[in-house]
């Protein structure tokens, strides 16, 4: 009896070890690991003040190319984002489908830093935000135009997007009039997601990311 107590006890510290060893020996779960954009980085804030740390880890980008029956069009074949943000994305671009708005094409998503490197050296000063300084590094933002446009902010896909990419979790990124909170010009056509309660509070109240955070 006293032999088995003594396997059952040796058998129990085994498996307590194992489940410390999985946990705490995966390669994943580095210190960088709090920098994934998993649901709780929804609110992660990338700007010139706050660049991405080199090994920053987004997680789960899919191809938009290769999702069937999406409501949106693409303007090349290599554009990703993350999982959670084409679901968004797409039930969003089927709503205003649904209201009669189409004809968005999506121009980009995420990028590497060598790729945010590139579109830096080759945008004309202000337009692009430095490699490490970008949303687009995360997986979380998308930019959208609209078919025949030259000026994103006149068209009607634009004036539905003011009006519900709140509803869908996404915040017009760069507003008008707040170059001077977010160091960026207005982009009517970048859009950031960070979950529909946020989304709804910071277009709401005609706010920034940086404001929104500030006063958590
Ligand atoms: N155009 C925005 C700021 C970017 O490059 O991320
Ligand atoms: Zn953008």
């Amino acid at each position: 009896m006293k032999r088995f107590i003594h396997i059952v006890g040796l058998l129990l510290v085994l498996c307590v070890a194992a489940v410390f060893f999985m946990r705490y020996a995966d390669p994943e779960r580095d210190s960088s690991a709090s920098f994934t954009n998993s649901p709780s980085e929804e609110l992660l804030l990338v700007n010139a003040d706050n660049p991405l740390p080199q090994d920053y880890r987004h997680e789960n980008l899919i191809n938009l190319y290769d999702q069937k029956n999406k409501h949106f069009q693409l303007a090349k074949a290599d554009i990703e984002v993350c999982e959670a943000v084409y679901q968004a994305m797409d039930a969003m671009f089927a709503a205003a489908q649904k209201d009669g708005v189409k004809g968005f094409i999506i121009t980009s998503g995420y990028r590497s830093r060598e790729e945010q490197k590139e579109v830096f050296s080759t945008s004309a000063d202000g337009i692009s935000a430095k490699p490490g300084e970008s949303e687009h590094e995360t997986g979380l933002a998308f930019d959208v135009t609209a078919y025949g446009n030259e000026n994103f902010e006149l068209t009607p896909q634009f004036q539905w997007l003011s009006k519900h990419c709140a509803e869908y979790g996404f915040i017009i990124r760069y507003p008008k009039d707040k170059e001077d909170v977010t160091g960026v010009p207005f982009e009517p056509w970048h859009y950031r997601y960070v979950g529909t309660p946020h989304a709804k509070e910071i277009m709401d109240e005609g706010i920034t990311l940086e404001e929104y955070l500030e006063r958590q």
